[in-house]
């Protein structure tokens, strides 16, 4: 089974964004520095809309069947590590949202304003929902060690397959030759 151009890019960008928003964020909120928040928004909500998609193509599509034989524990273990990560992908930008909107610190989108803030005349944010912020504030700053150790996973698993099995696995996710022609089909061949 080959993968369509549209799994691929999208699993790049992701996870890419993903890396990159977890050290930033962790970053900026050790260092206060409040200079970086709407970026680390404006690409959270980017890959919000990718990873949204990313679920309506997996849900239709299915996921990628494995390369060659693969024991039973392995594959039930990159399911579930597959499905997790794909979670992961939706709830942490939903979770900032929910704690930077909800909050009434405000979601700006590239210099646009998704969601207005909503600050006092003394410059303190009052928050349009105590329950949502705090919720999303929770799970946004909580799970991320869960997360971390889950890409570590995946990614040890992804060099056994290259090292160990020495297998198509990696090699099929990140060969973008020849695929040009299958940019608009969008979906698993
Ligand atoms: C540099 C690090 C990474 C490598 C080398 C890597 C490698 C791979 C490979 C080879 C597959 C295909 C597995 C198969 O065919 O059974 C895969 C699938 C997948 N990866 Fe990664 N990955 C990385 C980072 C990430 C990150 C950071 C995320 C999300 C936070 C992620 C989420 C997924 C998901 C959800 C799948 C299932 C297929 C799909 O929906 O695209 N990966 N990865
Ligand atoms: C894929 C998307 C995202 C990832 C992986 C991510 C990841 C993270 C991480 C790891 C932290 C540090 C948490 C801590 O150490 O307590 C963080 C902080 C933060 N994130 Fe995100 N984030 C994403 C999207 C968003 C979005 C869409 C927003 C808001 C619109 C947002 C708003 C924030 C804010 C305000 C903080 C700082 C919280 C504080 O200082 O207490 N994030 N993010």
């Amino acid at each position: 089974m080959t993968l369509s151009t549209m799994t691929k890019v999208l699993h790049s960008i992701i996870a890419l964004s993903m890396i990159s928003l977890i050290a930033v964020g962790i970053f900026m909120h050790e260092t206060k520095a409040y200079e970086l928040y709407p970026i680390h928004k404006s690409f959270g909500v980017l890959v919000f809309l990718f990873a949204s998609y990313r679920v309506v193509v997996r849900l239709k599509e299915g996921w990628p069947t494995p390369v060659g034989k693969t024991p039973a524990v392995q594959l039930i273990a990159a399911k579930l590590v597959h499905w997790a990560l794909l979670i992961a992908t939706v709830l942490y930008p939903v979770t900032g949202m929910m704690m930077s909107g909800a909050g009434g610190h405000g979601i700006p989108f590239f210099g646009l304003e998704l969601v207005a803030s909503n600050y006092d005349d003394d410059g303190k944010a009052v928050a349009f929902s105590h329950t949502i912020a705090s919720l999303g504030h929770d799970i946004h700053g909580s799970l991320t060690r869960v997360l971390i150790a889950i890409i570590v996973l995946h990614v040890m698993g992804a060099l056994k397959h290259h090292f160990v099995d020495k297998d198509e696995t990696n090699a099929r996710m990140f060969s973008f030759k020849n695929s040009r022609s299958r940019l608009n089909r969008g979906r698993l061949k």
